[in-house]
């Protein structure tokens, strides 16, 4: 759980020291990090867009005119981990000067690793752009090897978009990773985040404790959906035991927004240690019920309604895998009431809505 900038600012000048600083703030003061935010991560264009003489990466000065591992210290002071993104390929995906990207770590592993060590970063999001078609598994196995070499302990996100199907092998010890996209890009808008959820819903198996599927940072409070659709945002990615990386300029958010990142009974879904993803027992009509089974032996559901009609669903006890006929309490983790009953779910669902209910028996 973290901010990143890349879904706010992408590469423009608002990217830089003032902001990061200013997040993190606001992580603070309005209560963020210490329901679980725990990281600060830069995206593409951190970077100049040529190495230093001996061949080193170095911070675009513009943006951070105190350097990286300066910035790197206000945020580890301040209680957080730090995080930068490269690419595996010979530069990152952000076309620069003459369609070129900043400089990417193929090729440079060893020397980008112990860079990245040496400012203090704790988490490595590595992209996947001008690859120059080497094998993706080579690619990311050369810097899950580098980063481990540091002896520093260093989270490391692989972003191929599920072009390779990262979750066949980014486990594999060799390549080590931590997360891995299973998606493209995501967009602020209900049809970009609907199709993620899609992509990513079906592939629980692979995600467990310490290697998580990852599909994109969070897009609440940038506007361009409701704020019905960014409840469903927020409750499929914790459903889902996404990352909840947060993509929006904090020290702007409205508080709607900052209600819906805050909300603690759906952290503690997406965070609970058992860490199993939510499996999807239903996908009918629009309708989607996913069930996500929790340490304390309760069970989070959530259900979705996709369509752009307001629907009357009825879901039974034996489709969330509890049994009929014993008394639940039922924790309604939007409206934060309880309710009792029998572990069966009757409601009306608004277009694009979502319930989450934490189920245990009585
Ligand atoms: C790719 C990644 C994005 C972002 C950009 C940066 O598109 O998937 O998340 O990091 O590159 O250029």
């Amino acid at each position: 759980m973290g901010f990143n900038n890349w879904n706010s600012t992408h590469c423009r000048d608002e990217f830089n020291e003032d902001m990061i600083r200013g997040v993190a703030d606001k992580l603070i003061s309005s209560g963020l990090r210490d329901a679980g935010y725990r990281h600060i991560n830069l995206d593409d264009c951190w970077a100049d867009w040529k190495r230093d003489k001996n061949g080193n990466l170095q911070p675009n000065l513009k943006r951070f005119p105190h350097g990286i591992k300066a910035l790197a210290d206000y945020v580890h002071e301040r209680g957080f981990a730090f995080g930068l993104y490269s690419s595996a390929g010979t530069n990152t995906c952000e076309p620069h000067q003459a369609n070129r990207g900043f400089p990417g770590g193929l090729g440079h592993e060893k020397q980008d690793a112990a860079y990245f060590a040496s400012v203090g970063a704790d988490y490595l999001k590595y992209d996947n752009c001008n690859n120059q078609k080497v094998p993706a598994k080579e690619r990311y196995k050369a810097m899950g090897e580098a980063l481990r070499a540091t002896g520093k302990p260093i989270f490391y996100s692989l972003c191929e978009w599920g072009e390779n199907k990262a979750w066949l092998w980014a486990t594999d010890p060799a390549v080590g990773a931590s997360s891995w996209r299973t998606t493209g890009d995501i967009s602020d808008n209900y049809a970009s985040m609907l199709k993620i959820f899609k992509e990513n819903v079906v592939l629980d198996a692979y995600a467990g404790p310490g290697h998580w599927n990852d599909p994109d940072m969070l897009e609440v409070g940038n506007g361009g959906m409701t704020d019905v659709e960014y409840r469903s945002h927020f409750s499929l990615w914790s459903i889902m035991a996404a990352p909840l990386l947060i993509g929006t300029d904090l020290r702007k958010i409205k508080p709607d927004a900052l209600e819906i990142l805050l909300n603690k009974e759906v952290i503690a879904v997406d965070q609970d240690p058992l860490g199993v993803q939510g499996k999807r027992v239903r996908d009918t009509n629009g309708v989607h019920v996913i069930v996500k089974p929790l340490k304390d032996g309760s069970r989070a559901v959530a259900v979705f309604n996709e369509a752009d009609a307001a629907q009357d669903v009825a879901v039974s006890a034996k489709e969330l895998g509890l049994q009929a006929s014993a008394k639940y309490r039922m924790r309604d983790l939007w409206k934060h009431s309880d309710a009792q009953g029998d572990g069966s779910i009757k409601l009306r669902l608004e277009p694009h809505a979502t319930v989450m209910y934490r189920i245990s028996a009585q």
